[in-house]
Parts: structure tokens; sequence; C-alpha cells
């Protein structure tokens, strides 16, 4: 899973290429690489590690040539080292790929078994040699790749270059992204419009099996079956500025600290405040239909669901069920026809949500997508896309996407309340009033940033965390561990606090710091319960409760955090603040590197 782009260009084309790339880092960083086609000679330049390892390597000496393919990688077959970076050079070809090739290993055996010699791990490798193979056996490059792709099983797109012809770039896609740019006397080819965004705005999206030939004078599009397709050329719109983290440190702190704005601007979307009402995009079916909810997510975005389970089934009276998408498909669900299938995902890239969208989609269930990237494939795909406008986010660890989902999760809950006729205007008019409140509210929490600062020191000493949460918190229980465990490496686990004395608290002792999650309300007392029975064992607590939930239980806690006073349906967005901002000192403590933390990707693009 990586990023991929391709320039023909009139110019050299390396700085460019690097460019994209910075752009795709969030697609992996554990190696990258540029190869151009210049003089009938492949050239090329790859280093492990980030893309600042490469671009010094650029820097150092010049790659020439107005073609070339690039890649950044998050590694999937074969360690991180230069031997397995892309671009991978066979003969005279040249390719990138992202995705996995899954029947690479009896395709490696019959090239192996012809004697052909392998210099990485890569399956990518394999891809190179069976079209090196066909080129060898004097096919054009269109013949060579038209004959292997149908050879090949799993997940890919790919960009291929020829020796032979430097006015030729190859691209394909099955199951990963790759998009077409149009330029003037240039043309490209990227894993996504925000690569090419620098170089062009105009851009076709490439269907499931197309493969194109891209050319300075035009482009033609295949579809699976080989006939020659047009797929129309979109504005992307999307700014080709490089984000950058202004005052901030790091881009997690930046992007935590947007959340108040890009809260109330995604709120502002889905808030009638004026009739006191929520309303989400036209639609074409009716939700008072709707029966079922099944919610589909990965990582950060399945929290947001589970804490969806919550509200719509107390709002809404529906049943719902959440499941992390890779098991989703597997576990052969049951969609009933009134099911709307509901998928969560800041870059509506991710491999396994996609393919549950997919397979929802098969099964004739109507489908709605709470997604970032309005260019995506799953915004492009769901029935109803419903938007958040959280911005570009950058940090690996996802926070303002987070805040922002659960904020449509609420509108979406209240709608379908109402559309069941289980919301009265009155408690409609509350809810608008409680979710209005989450700006000014967020910004109170982000007020205790240097308190949270100060006793990271304690927590970045510690080998396991645990978090505790009930009801809604509960799932926000389980983020607050995942955004530790991510980008500080520190065992951490999130627990229902009713189910602590069913098992872990048998790790309590003086070394296990526990993050008690506790809004006052309905289920305070029985979380001090719980939180209790830790203290008895000598656990160090750190409570985080309003006013009054800290008056009431704050004392012989290691540290308290305290929070605005706000409605139980919106303590999950305001608590989120100080769980993240947690996970951010003690990384910082620690010395991590939190934008990019080792072995994650932002969007995982393979299953
Ligand atoms: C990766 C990221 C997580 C993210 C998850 C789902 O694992 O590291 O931060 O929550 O993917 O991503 P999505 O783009 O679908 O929300």
């Amino acid at each position: 899973m990586c990023g991929i782009i391709g320039i023909l260009g009139t110019d050299d084309v390396a700085e460019r290429l690097v460019e994209g790339l910075r752009r795709l880092e969030y697609r992996g960083y554990d190696s990258a690489g540029v190869a151009t086609v210049h003089d009938g000679r492949i050239e090329r330049q790859r280093a492990e590690g980030k893309l600042n390892n490469l671009a010094r390597k650029l820097g150092q000496e010049h790659l020439p040539g107005h073609s070339g393919i690039a890649h950044t990688r998050w590694a999937t077959h074969g360690a991180p080292t230069e031997d397995n970076a892309h671009p991978h050079i066979i003969g005279d070809v040249v390719l990138v790929h992202n995705g996995i090739i899954e029947n690479f290993k009896p395709l490696r055996d019959e090239l192996l078994a012809e004697g052909r010699t392998f210099n990485s791990q890569t399956d990518t490798e394999v891809v190179g040699h069976l079209v090196a193979r066909e080129v060898e056996r004097g096919a054009s490059p269109e013949a060579a790749v038209k004959a292997v792709l149908p050879r090949l099983h799993g997940a890919f797109a790919l960009a291929i270059m020829f020796k032979s012809d430097p006015d030729l770039i190859i691209g394909a896609r099955l199951g990963a992204p790759l998009v077409v740019g149009y330029g003037e006397g240039e043309n490209y080819l990227g894993s996504d419009a925000i690569a090419l965004a620098p170089l062009t705005q105009r851009i076709a999206y490439l269907d499931e099996g197309d493969w194109a030939m891209v050319r300075r004078a035009g482009v033609q599009i295949f579809d699976k079956d080989n006939n020659p397709v047009e797929r129309p050329i979109t504005l992307s719109g999307i700014t080709g500025a490089l984000i950058d983290k202004g005052n901030h440190r790091h881009f997690m702190q930046k992007e935590i600290y947007e959340q108040p704005v890009v809260v109330a601007q995604t709120l502002s979307s889905y808030l009638r405040t004026l009739e006191a009402r929520v309303a989400l995009p036209d639609m074409e079916f009716d939700l008072g239909s709707v029966e079922r909810v099944a919610i589909v997510a990965c990582g950060t975005a399945s929290y947001v669901g589970a804490i969806g389970k919550y509200w719509i089934e107390q709002l809404a009276r529906v049943p719902v069920e959440v499941d992390v998408a890779s098991e989703f498909r597997y576990r052969e669900p049951v969609l009933g026809p009134n099911t709307l299938g509901l998928v969560i995902s800041q870059s509506g890239e991710t491999a396994d949500t996609l393919a549950a969208l997919r397979h929802m989609k098969a099964c004739g269930v109507t489908t709605a997508g709470i997604i970032n990237v309005p260019t995506s494939s799953m915004a492009r795909e769901v029935d109803l896309l419903l938007p958040t406008h959280a911005g570009p986010e950058i940090g690996v660890a996802s926070t303002k996407a987070f805040t922002c989902q659960l904020a449509v999760m609420a509108a979406l809950s209240a709608n379908l309340a109402r559309a069941k006729g289980r919301l009265e205007a009155a408690e409609e008019a509350r809810l608008v009033r409680h979710l209005t409140e989450v700006p000014a509210a967020m910004n109170a929490a982000l007020s205790h940033d240097a308190e949270i600062e100060g006793m990271a020191h304690t927590i970045a000493g510690a080998r396991d965390v645990l978090y505790l949460g009930r009801g809604p918190d509960y799932p926000l229980a389980l983020e607050g561990a995942l955004k530790l465990k991510e980008i500080s490496y520190i065992h951490a686990e999130g627990y229902a606090a009713g189910e602590m004395k069913h098992g872990p608290i048998a790790l309590i002792d003086e070394s296990v710091p526990v993050i008690v999650i506790a809004p006052s309300g309905p289920l305070f007392e029985k979380t001090v319960s719980n939180m209790q029975e830790v203290q008895a064992r000598g656990g160090k607590v750190v409570l985080i409760s309003d006013a009054e939930g800290l008056a009431q239980a704050g004392e012989g806690a290691l540290a308290t955090i305290e929070m605005p006073k706000v409605h139980p349906l919106i303590a999950p967005l305001v608590y989120a603040v100080p769980v993240q901002l947690l996970a951010y000192h003690v990384a910082v403590a620690k010395g991590t590197d939190v934008d990019q933390p080792r072995n994650l990707a932002k969007s995982v693009t393979v299953e």
C-alpha cells in the first residue's frame, strides 16, 4: 500500500515527482524512489525511510529526464530496505505499484523456473518480470501490459515505463485508486487528485479494471475487457499549496487545535439553527423506512461508529451493529432489505472499508458514508454522501476527522430519530442547541493543554495504560488507548469501566496509570465506583470530568482534568480533546515521530 505518481513532462520531472510524493506520504513512508527515462536509459534513485532521505539524495545527485514515475512505500512484501524500494527495474521496464498481488508466489515460481532472477522480495518485481518477458518476446509495451493484467490477482494500481519509449506511461488499476491528470503538453498519473494538484486540476478517475496509455499528446483509456472508454474529466478544485504546520510543532497539534473551527464548519452544514432543526443532504430514500443500521469502518473511524450505536439506538430506537471493516464481509453478515449501510472514513480509500461498502451494495443495501475526502472512491460510490469538513488531515493519528465524524453522526442520529417519529420538535431544538455549544466547549477543553502537558511526563514512563469509560464514553476510552499506542508506542487498553472487574483489574498496581473518562450524568456514579476499585488496589487515576464530577470524586486521583459541563450527547466530542492532547504530549515527551509514527500509514489501501 503506497502512493504512486507519473509525469510525462516538458522539462526535468524529478523535483516535481518528489513534490507529488510529499502529498502521498499519508499512504506510507517506509521508503521512496524516483525513476526517469532519459537518453535511452532508465535512471533511478531510491532511499530507505522518509521522503526527506530521497530528497537529500536527489539534492546531491541530479536525476535528469522529462518522463518519470515515483513511489512512496508502506511495506507489504519485503522489509523496508532500499532493495525493496520502488521503482523496480527489470530489463527495459521500470514500474511502481500500490496494492498486493495475491498470486505473486506461483507467478514468482514460474519466473524462477525459467531462470529469471529477482533483486527484491516484493510482489511488484513479479509484475515487472512478466511485462519484461513479453517485451523480450517482441511484444509492444501495450501488448505486453494487456497480456499480463489478466494474470494478476489482488489489488493494484500500476505505473509502468519503458526504456524504448520515453513518451509513454501505462497505468492500470484494480482495487486501488489511480487517476489521470491532463496538463498543457504534459500528462500525469497519480494515486489521487491531491498528488497532482500542483500540476493540474483536470482529473479523470479510472474505473475498476481500467488501464490507460498516457502520452504527452493524449490519453487512451481501456476498460477491463480492453474496450476503449471515455472517463469524464472533472475539475478537482484541490489547492496546489502544501499544507503547513503554522505555528505548531506538529500537524497533530495543529489539527487538535483546529477542531473548534472545523467542527463548527461541519455542524453548520447539518444544523438549521434558525429553524432549530437538523438536516441532511437531499436523499432519494426515506430514512423513516430504515429498520436497521450496519456501520462499518476501521481504526478511529470505527469508534465513531461505536459511539453512533449508542446515539442511534437511544434517539431513534433503531438497532445498530458496528463492525470493523476487515471482519465484516467474512462473517457473512445478514443484511435485510431495510438496512442502511453506513461507512465512516477520513480518507474514503481504506481498502477494508471500501470492500465492505461494495459488499453492502452488492447485497442491495442502501449506503451512506461519513467521509472527509469528497473526491475519494467511497465518496463517489455511496448512495448518500454525508461529508465532514475537517479539511486535509495530515497527522497519521486521526483527531479532527474523528470529532467531525462525530458531529455528522449526531446529526444523522437526530434525523433518523425524527424520520422514525421519535424526536419531538422541542427535543430536536434542544439537541441543536447542545450541538451549537460544541465548538465553545472544545475551546474550553483546549485551555487545559498546559496542565495536560505537565502530567504527560508521568504517563510517558509507564509501560501500560488503561482507559475507562461507560456508555458513549466507552468507545472514547478505546480511542484514547489507540491514540496513545499509535504515537507513543506505550501499550494501552480501553475498557468499559464496568468490565474492569472481569479481568483487567488483575493488571492494576501503582505502575499502571488509569485514565477515567467520566462526565457527570446518569452513568457517573457507576463509573466512579469502578474507579474506586482501581484506587483501592493502588492504581493511579487521572480523572477527566467536569467541576461537579471532580468535586464529587476527584480526591485521591493522581491528576484531574476539568472539562466544561456539557450534555451527555456531546460529551464524546468535547472529552476527545483532552484524550488527544494527553496522547500527543506523552509522545512528544517520549520523542517519537508524532506525525508519522513507525509502521503506520494514514490511509491503508490494502486489505
Ligand atoms: C489507518 C490510520 C487510522 C485511521 C484508519 C481508518 O489505520 O492510521 O488513523 O483511523 O486508517 O482510516 P480512514 O481513512 O478510513 O478513516
